[in-house]
């Protein structure tokens, strides 16, 4: 079981989590291409960050120096309509100025196991990212870290198997470098996930919990969530 972290965990109810969360990687990307010249963004997966990747297009940024990982993947071919790459494109990638060799994508269709050691690869010399965007599983997972699932913590990725969110097999950046971030973001809606939402805020170990950047985190939650 992932332990929870004494991490800092602020929560904003809003109604307009795309908004909350574009305004929010706006500001950080501003900052981060002033300060560094490049801007490090990790994409969550599922369903919920859709309606933020479509209006990422109105940001006003010099995207030639942004960088996009991902969290997790699920081992399914890349034209998979359950691929959360395929998602990302879909939402937003697909006529991105982002150049594409800047576009990290995590191999999941050649396997969990070759795909992770790929992506230690990729992930090689780079450090903390700027941003990384997160779900929230109504089991209280995050990326493709489960509960009960023992993950080798030592390395960054790693191979997911038996998830119990189809598909079984996935990839998955690992607490400790999802935790590796200047900016940690929450992305929760759907009564699904009150329970969940409702054992995080009483301090239940579940994985979402094990997500521990120096900064803290920021849930982004609707009010559908949130135990009346
Ligand atoms: C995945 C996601 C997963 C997701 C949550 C929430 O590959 O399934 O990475 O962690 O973020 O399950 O999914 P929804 O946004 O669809 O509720």
């Amino acid at each position: 079981m992932t332990a929870g972290c004494l991490t800092r965990t602020r929560w904003h109810v809003t109604d307009n989590i795309a908004e909350a969360a574009l305004r929010r990687i706006a500001d950080a990307a501003t900052q981060s291409l002033r300060e560094r010249g490049c801007f490090h963004l990790v994409l969550a997966g599922g369903g919920t960050p859709r309606a933020l990747y479509q209006r990422m297009p109105e940001l006003q940024t010099d995207w030639s120096r942004w960088h996009i990982w991902f969290g997790d993947e699920r081992c399914l071919p890349v034209d998979d309509a359950e691929r959360n790459s395929l998602m990302a494109y879909q939402a937003w990638l697909h006529d991105s100025a982002i150049p594409a060799a800047q576009i990290h994508l995590m191999h999941a269709e050649w396997g969990g196991k070759s795909a992770a050691a790929d992506y230690l690869d990729q992930l090689r010399g780079v450090g903390r990212f700027d941003v990384v965007l997160l779900g929230l599983g109504e089991d209280g997972h995050t990326a493709s870290l489960f509960p009960g699932q023992t993950s080798e913590d030592a390395a960054d990725a790693l191979a997911v198997s038996h998830a119990p969110k189809p598909p079984p097999e996935r990839v998955s950046l690992s607490a400790r470098r999802l935790s590796d971030a200047a900016m940690v973001l929450f992305l929760v809606a759907g009564a699904g996930k009150r329970d969940a939402v409702a054992a995080w805020r009483r301090g239940a170990p579940i994985p979402a919990a094990s997500i521990c950047p120096l900064a803290g985190v920021d849930v982004l939650v609707a009010p559908e969530c949130m135990a009346t």
